[in-house]
């Protein structure tokens, strides 16, 4: 039995940081910033549960769907707001879902690592699935250090996934992890984002081409059959780079990045949520979604989107 994808949706906090506000205290511009990595602003504050929590309940409002009728919550996140409780178990209770609750951890590519597992969890008999990305990246950011405090932000976006599906929604995955690139970003307990912003630039680009490669392959399809990309928000000219040597146009990518900034695990259900509600997704559309993070982390997806077959 397959899933499919029956609601989704997104959040963020209220309060915005424009470029403008960083020029005021930062050695840098408006500028730079758009040049080097697309971003125009990034929303902050709130808290990873009170986002995954939000973004949840719009997903089960889109699905027609309480709480109760989820069997399963999944909530990526490198950034819940206590080591103990799991975020999971919090929107479990806030949202008043039955059986099991559990956070993943794979920075950045955090939710389409959620999303296989659901779709396994659905393979193996779970009916309905919660499947949230949220992170507060700005809780972790050194609002001094110019290199990394204009890339984040925080949000979250969410989807519900449903047994009964004809095909499966997963038609081809890719997860892949690279411990060694792990000196290259990281946040101590307690501490900041550190990160070598070139070398993590230049190793994202490869991973995630050599990724899709793969899911194309399995997929036995090209990137002329995927009608929509909905890859990770880190940087624009990542997207753009990958775009290039992949051979998918800007035109068929979502971008969200000027908006929302780095958003973590946050960013893939962010934009897809945001080209669904856009209408920019037809049933039986064939979306790519590709990500990587610290780690390093990446995984790749190709999905058919759509409710064939969902009651
Ligand atoms: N404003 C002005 N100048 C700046 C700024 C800034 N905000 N930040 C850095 N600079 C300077 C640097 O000091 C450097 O100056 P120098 O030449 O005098 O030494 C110059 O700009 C160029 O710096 P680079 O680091 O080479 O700039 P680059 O074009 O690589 O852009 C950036 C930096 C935006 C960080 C880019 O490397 C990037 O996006 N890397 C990927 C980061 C990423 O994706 N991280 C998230 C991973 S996902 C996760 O798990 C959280």
């Amino acid at each position: 039995m397959g899933s499919a994808i029956t609601g989704w949706g997104s959040a963020l906090p209220d309060k915005v940081l424009t470029n403008a506000d960083f020029e005021a205290h930062l050695d840098t511009t408006d500028q730079w910033i758009v040049e080097r990595t697309g971003i125009r602003e990034r929303h902050i504050g709130g808290s990873t549960r009170g986002l995954a929590i939000e973004a949840g309940h719009a997903a089960l409002a889109r699905a027609g769907l309480a709480g109760a009728d989820i069997e399963l919550v999944v909530v990526a996140t490198t950034t819940p707001d206590q080591t103990l409780p799991a975020a999971s178990a919090t929107v479990h209770e806030a949202l008043g879902c039955r059986g099991g609750a559990f956070d993943l951890n794979a920075a950045c590519a955090g939710f389409t690592y959620s999303l296989v597992l659901a779709d396994s969890m659905i393979t193996a008999g779970v009916r309905r699935a919660l499947v949230i990305g949220s992170d507060t990246l700005s809780r972790s950011t050194d609002f001094e250090d110019r290199a990394t405090a204009i890339l984040f932000g925080d949000g979250a976006g969410a989807v519900v996934l449903e047994a009964g599906a004809r095909d499966d929604l997963v038609l081809a995955y890719d997860l892949g992890a690279d411990g060694t690139a792990a000196p290259l970003l990281y946040a101590e307990i307690g501490g900041f984002i550190e990160m070598d912003g070139r070398e993590i630039f230049r190793r994202a680009v490869r991973a995630e081409v050599d990724s899709i490669g793969k899911v194309f392959a399995a997929a036995g399809c090209t990137a002329d059959d995927i009608a929509l990309f909905v890859p990770h928000q880190a940087n624009v000219r990542i997207i753009e780079a990958v775009n290039e040597r992949i051979g998918l146009p800007m035109e068929r990518t979502v971008v969200v990045i000027d908006r929302i900034g780095n958003t973590s695990a946050g960013s893939i259900p962010y934009g897809l949520a945001d080209a669904a509600n856009a209408g920019r997704l037809d049933e039986g559309d064939l979306v790519l979604l590709s990500g990587f993070g610290a780690g390093m982390t990446w995984a790749s997806v190709v999905i058919r989107w759509g409710r064939r077959g969902v009651a």
